[in-house]
């Protein structure tokens, strides 16, 4: 197993982060790179035209590769994922009585686009419903949402993993159960890609939307999206950008207006895509992330959790079976009455950083956290778990 990575990044050795789903630290070489980037307009005349495409195109390759996507012209540069869901949204026709599938409590950059998609349409959202806390939850869920794609399903809009506690979502199957119906697949990866293995060509995605300020360990406002070649062909952008059209590499003929785009993604990106201050920093962390690779997260995060895992259950506490959960992200569902208060306060004493999403904990451990990091998580639990017993008798 890959030994602990915290000497890449700068977290300090009395802090336990167990909470890169909110937001990832920056790697040094990460914070290296932003550092070089922003120097680099003191001397504007050292940018030149090609600059503008040769960052971009680096970062799309190193990209299409990290998710196994044979052109790196299917992927565009986002800001968020609102703008990349609202792309897809803005390309795909609905009419009267069509579906639109998406699971329970999900992300709102991933659903306030389909709601307006639907109401604007005469559609209806389906809600795929988180079944009961207890064992085989996850396996009902996924369960649940193949029986409600059905022949009137136009989209399936779904993470790969569910942010608020890592429910894994089994996107192979989805996808041939959406085929059969003819329906899109739109995945939300902001909490899975870069942490939890993502295969385009197995999963076969119509779109995959990603931030990059989380497991992609880049900075804030730029994420990265996979467009197939059908939904590029009849993609239709929501702004209109000069280096998005045709012939932009060529800064002298920019007002021969062209109608056509650049090819394949290329009408998705961004204005402004060439980002030069926080391209080269998400270069910097796909690289180490290429290097590291996902299954090599996952085997570390199970590892350096796995008895934590086992006492928190023996302490009542509800933790989705491994294999319908991310060992990167999962949730800690809390025995009734926990005084939830009383556990964000020692959390914050032994400077534990986890995440409240709903009803669980939110757990999210990488390649800096060690099990000494889990046994002080544990020892927090059972603090106010122990003082919970103790009230009721
Ligand atoms: C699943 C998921 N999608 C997207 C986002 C961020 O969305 P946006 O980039 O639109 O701010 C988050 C942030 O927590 C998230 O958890």
């Amino acid at each position: 197993m890959i030994s602990c990575q915290k000497d890449l990044f700068k977290i300090p050795d009395n802090i336990h982060y167990l909470n890169g789903a909110y937001m990832s630290p920056f790697l040094k070489i990460v914070e290296k790179a932003g550092h070089q980037a922003i120097s680099k307009k003191c001397f504007p005349y050292q940018i030149s035209g090609e600059d503008f495409f040769t960052n971009t195109n680096k970062l799309k390759q190193l990209f299409a590769s990290f998710i196994d996507v044979e052109d790196y012209r299917n992927i565009a540069v986002i800001p968020s994922v609102s703008y990349g869901i609202a792309s897809v949204a803005n390309s795909i026709p609905l009419t009267k009585d069509d579906q639109i599938l998406v699971v329970d409590e999900q992300f709102p950059s991933n659903i306030y686009s389909w709601q307006k998609l639907a109401t604007k349409n005469h559609a209806k959202i389906v809600v795929s419903k988180s079944p009961k806390i207890e064992e085989g939850r996850g396996e009902k869920w996924n369960l649940d949402i193949l029986q409600k794609i059905n022949n009137n399903t136009k989209i399936v809009a779904i993470p790969q993993v569910h942010w608020s506690d890592g429910t894994l979502f089994d996107l192979v199957e989805i996808r041939k159960k959406a085929n059969k119906v003819g329906a899109y697949l739109i995945i939300d990866g902001t909490q899975s890609v870069g942490a939890y293995p993502f295969s385009v060509k197995n999963i076969q995605p119509d779109a995959l939307i990603c931030a990059g300020y989380k497991w992609l360990l880049g900075p804030y406002s730029i994420g990265l999206a996979y467009f197939s070649d059908a939904l590029c062909e009849r993609g239709n952008p929501i702004e209109e950008n000069w280096i998005n059209r045709k012939n932009s590499e060529d800064f002298t003929g920019l007002v021969n207006y062209q109608d056509e785009y650049q090819p394949k993604s290329g009408r998705f990106n961004v204005g402004e895509m060439s980002n030069f201050h926080l391209t080269p920093m998400l270069i910097a962390s796909l690289k180490q992330l290429t290097k590291w690779r996902p299954e090599i997260i996952q085997e570390y995060t199970k590892e350096i959790s796995k008895e934590a895992i086992e006492k928190l259950q023996q302490l009542g506490c509800f933790i989705e079976d491994e294999n319908y959960r991310g060992n990167h992200l999962f949730g800690i569902y809390l025995p009734n009455n926990t005084n939830i208060n009383q556990l964000k306060t020692v959390l914050a004493k032994h400077n534990v950083f986890v995440s409240f999403r709903g009803n669980a904990v939110r757990v999210s451990p990488h390649l800096y956290n060690t099990k000494e990091d889990f046994e002080v998580l544990v020892s927090c639990f059972r603090e106010v778990l122990f003082k919970k017993i103790r009230n009721v008798q």
